[in-house]
């Protein structure tokens, strides 16, 4: 079997549609391929209620109780490691990831990011692209590299900018094809594995 990964940070929505879409897709039977693990670096993460209702293990580690970035990322990558994933899928993991973890594993770490990249790296995309007066944003899945945001891009989805938007409103646009580019690009990517 085929394991994936997942890292999650808050409120679980990527993750949600990925394990939704694997059960809809039976990609276990199809493809022997199974989201194996969630994980978070925090215990109130509401995406972790959500895993466990689809008997899907879940582990926390905080980040907090490590004495560094370092010690963090030495113990995440045991505790991922332990599920030999195919694929590691970063689902709103807000951590900056040291190149050590990323280097271990490369070419099957991939990410969300709620931007048409390579615009808008970082925090506060939404507004950045308001602020921009851009009429168009987006996501993109793209394979975690050492820099910030700017891996291999796998796949994109655009979205208006609508006059009268808020960040909010935008992110809720562009969360919702974000649902539908990411079950999708992880499976590419387990397959090829
Ligand atoms: C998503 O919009 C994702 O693109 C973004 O966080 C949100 C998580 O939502 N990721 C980042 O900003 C990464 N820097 P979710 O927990 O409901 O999937």
């Amino acid at each position: 079997m085929k394991n994936i990964v997942i890292l999650i940070s808050g409120g679980g929505s990527n993750m949600a549609a990925i394990v939704r879409v694997a059960q809809q897709q039976d990609w276990a039977g199809r493809h022997g391929a199974r989201v194996a693990a969630v994980l978070s670096n925090k215990a109130d993460a509401g995406g972790l209620a959500i895993a466990r209702e689809h008997g899907i293990p879940t582990q926390v580690l905080d980040h907090k109780a490590y004495a560094s970035r370092e010690d963090f990322d030495a113990a995440l990558a045991r505790a991922i490691d332990a599920h030999a994933p195919a694929v590691v899928v970063l689902a709103g993991f807000m951590r900056i990831l040291t190149p050590g973890f990323v280097q271990h594993f490369a070419g099957r770490l991939v990410n969300i990011h709620p931007s048409l990249l390579p615009a808008f790296p970082g925090l506060h995309t939404h507004q950045r692209a308001i602020d921009a007066g851009c009429r168009v944003a987006g996501a993109t899945v793209h394979l975690v590299t050492a820099e910030l945001d700017a891996g291999p891009i796998l796949a994109q989805a655009a979205v208006p900018v609508l006059p009268g938007d808020t960040a909010q409103t935008l992110a809720a646009r562009v969360l919702t094809q974000e649902h539908v580019i990411y079950p999708r690009a992880v499976l590419e990517l387990v397959l090829q594995k």
